[in-house]
């Protein structure tokens, strides 16, 4: 996962409190500029590189998946940023780099946590103040919609939020379990359709490696059947990886071994076979795999199983990443 090692000032808004009951531009007039305050790590999708960053959370509010440590440390516990501050990195940034900025990317770990009108107000001030945006999107987890209807999450996609990227990491219930995500096939299954039916983009994550050789199998065919049932418009496969060590997850999944270089391209190899997609972007580039693809599903599917086959069958002549650049 993309981090961002930039440092910018702390200036925190003194702004007054200011009534959510109030008209968007007249909350954004109550609010002087502030920069954007970042509070580290920070984390983004790799797509999102040239975007905007706007926090509007700290952390993640459920922070329970026993593989992800992105949100663990202490200055990273979850809470909402104050919207007036929120407000003022929205007139910061429109002052610095007005209609140059072209995406905003809203951190941390589930933007979407907050409620509508919260968001509607954010997406609104983004609107008015940066009107060279053409895209915001956030990470998105299924428990952030559950509250949420398709006529407000139409809301938000009117209001300007079109791509949402969803950790799914397996669409098998068992793995899912073990590694205490806090969903399930089901649950990934209906934030999924609701996203689709308010007309907002889904970029979903599924976690190679995840169920190691003991769930390899229905790992891949689980979360080839998720995708086949939701279709999303983009997919992409990250390899399961511990930079801190393997404590925090083994707790919870005390049998699990990791996948050797071959069990991961066989994964891969299971689940892209077994997937029936009509129109979806698919990507295994980031920098925690070892094999790079790349294609659209269904057209390119028999080029990337030939992929996955040759660097099964001769892994010494396949194009892979070496160890050195590989991470999170
Ligand atoms: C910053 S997290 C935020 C995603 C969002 N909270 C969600 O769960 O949908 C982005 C993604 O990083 C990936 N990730 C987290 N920990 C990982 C690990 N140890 N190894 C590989 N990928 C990991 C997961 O796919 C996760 O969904
Ligand atoms: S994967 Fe997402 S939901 Fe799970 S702890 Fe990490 S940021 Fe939170």
């Amino acid at each position: 996962m993309a981090h961002l090692g930039r440092k910018l000032p702390i200036d925190p808004c003194k702004c007054e409190h200011v009534s959510l009951s109030m008209p968007s531009s007249r909350r954004m007039n109550e609010c002087r500029p502030v920069p954007i305050r970042y509070v580290e790590p920070v984390f983004r999708p790799p797509s999102e590189a040239d975007s905007l960053i706007l926090p509007v959370t700290d952390g993640c509010s459920w922070n329970q998946c026993r593989f992800c440590e992105m949100y663990t440390a202490p200055q990273k516990k979850f809470r909402a940023r104050d919207e007036a501050e929120v407000l003022g990195s929205i007139r910061w940034a429109a002052q610095v780099q007005g209609e140059r900025v072209r995406r905003v990317f809203l951190a941390d770990g589930d933007a979407l946590v907050l409620p509508t009108h919260r968001l509607l107000a954010i997406l609104t001030a983004i609107g008015e103040q940066l009107p060279g945006v053409q895209r915001v999107s956030s990470y998105c987890l299924p428990r952030n919609l559950r509250r949420k209807s398709v006529a407000e999450l139409a809301e938000l996609q009117a209001a300007g939020l079109k791509l949402v990227y969803v950790g799914a990491e397996s669409g098998d219930d068992t793995v899912l379990e073990r590694v205490g995500k806090g969903e399930s096939f089901a649950s990934t299954r209906e934030a999924l359709d609701k996203l689709a039916a308010a007309g907002i983009r889904r970029s979903v994550m599924i976690l190679n490696g995840l169920g190691g050789p003991v769930f390899t199998q229905q790992h891949a065919e689980q979360s080839a059947r998720l995708a086949n049932a939701t279709q999303p418009e983009y997919l992409a496969t990250l390899v399961v990886s511990f930079p801190q060590g393997e404590a925090r997850f083994r707790a919870g999944f005390p049998d699990w071994q990791p996948l050797d270089q071959q069990g991961l391209f066989r994964e891969m190899e299971q689940f892209i076979s077994a997937l029936e997609l009509q129109r979806t972007i698919f990507r295994s580039d980031h920098a925690s795999n070892w094999l790079m693809l790349k294609g659209t599903l269904g057209k390119d599917k028999a080029r990337l199983l030939a992929e996955v086959r040759q660097a099964i069958a001769d892994p010494a002549r396949a194009a892979l990443r070496p160890e050195w650049a590989r991470g999170l």
